[in-house]
């Protein structure tokens, strides 16, 4: 059973100050791994740190959309055995509303931070072989919904990306997958939950045959794909909830 555990493993998880990212950390540490843990509020980042079990774990703040503070990041960085791209933003806007800088916000943090983060990781040679790489994205992209334009198109960009990349780095023994958890409870769903009506929140569930996951669920599942027992899975786009 040693190769689900993650002793010996370093691994970046951005958005560690909330939700899935944070719950994400937690087991990392959990499994045996060693954490950096990445996101913009100090005070929230800071009680995720304070939690973890184990040492050595690590926290770099950075606003990953911003050119200086993204490169400040991997400088800081050791060389790693994982990296999970768990920030991100959700966005409820239906299309005749789209503003260019509505995409560009949105774009920013959800496909331009993980891919250009990827690129900077793969140029200063921060990413081990065997090494894993776990992108959060969404049941969003198969399962439309009114308001979802920009943030459903942004999580399907995400999934050809990370299929690719997966190709590409195969022969390094580096892999990426995607996660698509329907709605888990955290943060951004308490946000969703303001403004989408509880008429879709219903369908939503509905169409969610296991019904709405815990940050855990989706901990589990990442931890797995960071482990050595998952190391001949790549190039996976895997629905979580039950699609
Ligand atoms: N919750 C769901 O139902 C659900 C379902 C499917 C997929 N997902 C995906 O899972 C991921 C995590 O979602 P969540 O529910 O855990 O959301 P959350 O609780 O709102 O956490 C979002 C995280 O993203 C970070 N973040 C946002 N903008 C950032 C930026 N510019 N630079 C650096 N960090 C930034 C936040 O950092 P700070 O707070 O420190 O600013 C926070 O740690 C997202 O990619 C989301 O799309 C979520």
């Amino acid at each position: 059973m040693e190769q689900f555990f993650l002793k010996d493993k370093i691994v970046l998880v951005t958005g560690a100050s909330s939700g899935i990212g944070e719950q994400v950390a937690l087991s990392v540490a959990e499994a045996g791994g060693v954490v950096v843990l990445s996101g913009r509020n100090k005070e929230r980042l800071v009680l995720v740190y304070n939690k973890l079990q184990g040492s050595n774990h690590k926290m770099i703040l950075a606003d990953i959309t911003k050119k200086d503070e993204l490169a400040f990041l991997v400088d800081q960085l050791p060389e790693l055995s994982g990296v999970v791209h768990s920030a991100g933003v959700a966005a409820y806007m239906p299309t005749k509303f789209i503003r260019q800088t509505d995409i560009d916000n949105l774009f920013d943090i959800n496909f331009n931070a993980p891919v250009l983060l990827t690129t900077r990781l793969l140029k200063k040679k921060k990413i081990k072989k065997p090494g894993s790489i776990v992108f959060m994205s969404s049941i969003a992209s198969k399962n439309t919904y009114f308001g979802g334009a920009m943030y459903s198109s942004s999580k399907s960009a995400l999934e050809t990306y990370s299929r690719v990349l997966a190709l590409e780095l195969a022969s390094k023994k580096i892999r990426s997958n995607c996660l698509l958890p329907t709605f888990v409870k955290t943060p951004m769903v308490h946000y969703a939950e303001k403004t989408i009506s509880s008429e879709s929140m219903e369908n939503f569930e509905r169409i969610s045959p296991l019904g709405f996951g815990e940050p855990l669920d989706v901990a589990n599942a990442t931890v797995f794909l960071l482990s050595d027992a998952a190391k001949w899975i790549t190039g996976t786009n895997i629905p979580m909830g039950g699609g």
